[in-house]
């Protein structure tokens, strides 16, 4: 359906957890945060019978995310539930890839499409400082399974971070040399524990173009522009979200994993969707699109919502 815009909405990014195996800085405390009664999370059900009132209100692609959708316990099962849903074309899954050697296979055999995979640095000591809790082979191995289970077109999400990785630029366009992958850099943006890190940090998308000017410009994908290192077997993504925001052509609704509709990633607007089925609860999905605000604002202010990352899903 149309939002209040005019812009087609359906796409739904729904959150499965806010829980994570890791401790990204610019995403979590490093405290975490404070495990919540799992009566507080959706139940698969309600998880299904959201998704099937999205799809009645026009919504044909479903991303899970989290937190860490795989640490989520009766994923499967959603899963499962999506699959059946008639009118859904697409089942994708955002992950940072760790549980993916166990995971990989039976994602696949319950119908999940798509993967994408987030990683920041391909230097093992920077990704353990980052995640504060990860190994980057285990995600390296998860990339591998994922393979071997038969997801064909992966993406690497890579957050540009200034003084962080951002002299790893030539590394992950290397990796397209070599493998079929999309490698997409995606710009920081300002909200929980990184809204307040120096200017420094947070590097335009063109930066890259600056650097390597040799990227060879093809057709757009979704919200990212697309580029090829000439003769790469993989591509290359900028997603810019601040410099160059796609809100125009936001296709996106969001359920969060307390259950609460978010029409924006950075607004601070929710709707209460537990506890509501059948017309009740398409009506108040139909309320949440109408009411989807044009833009965020990240070039004048940090992000209106006062939500960690792991608390929206990215
Ligand atoms: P595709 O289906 O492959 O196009 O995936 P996607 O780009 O929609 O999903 P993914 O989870 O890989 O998101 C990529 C990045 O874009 C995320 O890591 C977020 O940083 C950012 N992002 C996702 N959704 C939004 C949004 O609605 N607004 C803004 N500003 N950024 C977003
Ligand atoms: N800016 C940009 N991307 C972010 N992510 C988490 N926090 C931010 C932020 N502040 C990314 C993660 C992952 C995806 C779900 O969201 O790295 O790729
Ligand atoms: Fe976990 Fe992803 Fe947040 Fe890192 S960015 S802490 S992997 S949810």
């Amino acid at each position: 359906m149309l939002d209040g815009c005019g812009r087609t909405i359906d796409y739904l990014r729904l959150s499965v957890t806010e829980l994570c195996n890791y401790r990204c800085r610019y995403c979590m405390p490093e405290a975490g945060i404070c495990k919540r009664d799992h009566r507080e999370i959706l139940s698969v059900e309600e998880c299904v019978e959201i998704a099937e009132a999205s799809a009645h209100c026009g919504v044909k692609k479903i991303r899970l995310t989290g937190g860490e959708p795989l640490v989520r316990r009766g994923l499967l099962e959603i899963c499962r539930g999506l699959r059946a849903i008639p009118a859904l074309e697409e089942l994708c899954l955002t992950t940072n890839g760790s549980l993916l050697p166990s995971m990989a296979a039976p994602l696949r055999e319950v119908g999940v499409d798509r993967l994408n995979i987030s990683l920041d640095t391909l230097r093992p000591e920077r990704f353990a400082s980052m995640t504060r809790l990860g190994h980057l082979s285990d995600v390296l191995d998860g990339i591998k399974a994922a393979e071997a289970a038969g997801f064909s077109d992966l993406k690497l999400d890579t957050v540009l971070i200034g003084g962080f990785n951002d002299d790893e630029i030539g590394d992950f366009l290397a990796l397209t040399m070599e493998h079929p992958w999309e490698v997409r850099f995606i710009e920081l943006m300002p909200m929980g524990p990184c809204a307040e890190w120096d200017k420094s940090c947070f590097l335009p998308g063109t930066e890259i173009l600056k650097r390597y000017p040799g990227l060879q410009e093809i057709v757009p994908n979704g919200v990212a522009r697309r580029y090829r290192v000439p003769g790469a077997k993989g591509t290359v993504g900028l997603i810019s979200p601040v410099s160059h925001d796609f809100c125009g052509q936001c296709r996106r609704i969001r359920v969060t994993a307390d259950g609460k509709l978010k029409g924006c990633l950075h607004s601070r607007e929710e709707i209460p969707l537990r506890g509501l089925h059948g017309e009740e609860l398409e009506e108040a999905i139909r309320r949440g699109i109408l009411q989807k605000p044009q833009r965020h604002h990240l070039t004048e202010r940090p992000s209106d919502t006062p939500r960690n990352m792991n608390q929206i899903g990215g």
